[in-house]
């Protein structure tokens, strides 16, 4: 059975949604519809792609939609939501919008597939930095209960957009002639990001933590099925192009040895950790050849906390932080019934 899959969006998460449909050979009709804000044809690996401008016509008989369009009120999904599920579709969406709407799942495939029913046929895929996060942290959760998540994200260019890496690209020639008035677009970064860290990603919220900050707070507590989980966290741009690091400390109910941890997280599903010499720890450039794992390294007792561990997470944002969980999630819905032909 070949499922009609309509893409909404085909920026940096589309095209990488096109390229894991094919490599994992998702049962879809090929190519699949793919639509953005205006038609044009699109070269993604060696094939030419049709894009099509968004309309009620791409979600005509869609069995499944994706979407990985901007967001807020114009956004793809917040627009076009209410047209795909009335054609009977089911929606994955990739954005913030209704992540934490109590009636959409919010799911890591690996972690909680259980969230994943009938009745909820709009899914949302988690932000990046809260992906790798509980990939890696949720089977300590389940053997120790985690009470308290520190984490510092190093976030790449890529979380952006588009737009992100190009920044990236057309700094660095100036900024290596000078670091002074490097040319940046505030619109993108709020500050030059060649040569530099930016500690804010999105707009400054509650408290004076920022949006993609507090999305780590609610997301990993929706996700994790645990409201009373204590987390701060602080985002940092890089000038990375792919994949984001995070530092983490957690601390436990149950004391756990940072052995015990090293084994709960190696033997979970999309989780690896790299030990041997050759790879001592994971750096974002890893990503590259591991990108659909979780990597985790640097697993040591927290020396300033009781029950408290440390470690160190990668991921490529692009993959598993995005276009590799969306294409997960739907093949869960297949693997248990809810997609069906
Ligand atoms: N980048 C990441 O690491 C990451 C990780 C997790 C989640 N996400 C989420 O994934 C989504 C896509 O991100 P991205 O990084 O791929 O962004 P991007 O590279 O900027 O691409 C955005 C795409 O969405 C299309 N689009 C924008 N508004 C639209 C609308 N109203 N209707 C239809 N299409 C629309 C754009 O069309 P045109 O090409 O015609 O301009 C473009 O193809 C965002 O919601 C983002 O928050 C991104």
């Amino acid at each position: 059975m070949a499922f009609k899959v309509t893409v909404v969006g085909v920026g940096l998460v589309g095209e990488t949604i096109v390229s894991c449909l094919k490599e994992r050979h998702f049962p879809c009709e090929w190519p699949p519809r793919i639509a953005a804000t205006r038609a044009r044809s699109e070269t993604m690996g060696n094939e030419v792609f049709g894009v099509e401008e968004t309309s009620a016509d791409v979600f005509r008989n869609a069995d499944l939609v994706l979407f990985a369009g901007k967001e807020g009120a114009r956004g793809a999904s917040a627009t076009w939501r209410e047209t795909a599920l009335q054609e009977g579709a089911f929606c994955i969406d990739n954005g913030r919008d209704f992540r934490l709407s109590p009636d959409v799942p919010l799911v890591v495939p690996e972690v909680n597939a259980d969230a994943l029913n009938a009745e909820s046929r709009f899914i949302a895929s988690p932000n990046c930095s809260t992906i790798q996060l509980v990939a890696a942290l949720a089977p300590v959760h389940r053997a120790a209960r985690i009470r308290r998540i520190i984490v510092a994200g190093y976030q790449s260019t890529s979380g952006w957009g588009l737009r992100g890496p190009e920044e990236l690209r057309a700094q660095t020639p100036p900024a290596l002639k000078s670091l002074d008035d490097i040319p940046y677009d505030p619109e993108v970064f709020p500050r030059p990001i060649a040569f530099n860290c930016i500690p804010q990603i999105e707009p400054f919220m509650d408290d004076d933590y920022t949006r993609e900050e507090l999305k780590l707070v609610y997301e990993t507590r929706k996700i994790l099925g645990d409201g009373d989980i204590q987390v701060s966290a602080t985002c940092v741009r890089v000038p990375v192009f792919v994949g984001h690091g995070q530092a983490v400390w957690f601390e436990t109910e149950r004391p756990v040895s940072p052995d015990e941890v090293r084994g709960l997280m190696s033997d979970a599903a999309g989780v690896r950790v790299p030990d041997g010499p050759d790879l001592p720890y994971p750096t974002s450039l890893d990503v590259n050849r591991f990108p659909d794992d979780v990597l985790v390294g640097r697993i040591r007792r927290d020396i300033s906390r009781e029950n408290g561990i440390a470690c160190w997470i990668v991921a490529d944002n692009l993959r598993k932080g995005a276009a590799l969980n969306v294409v997960q999630i739907a093949e869960s819905l297949i693997q248990k019934g809810i997609l069906k032909a």
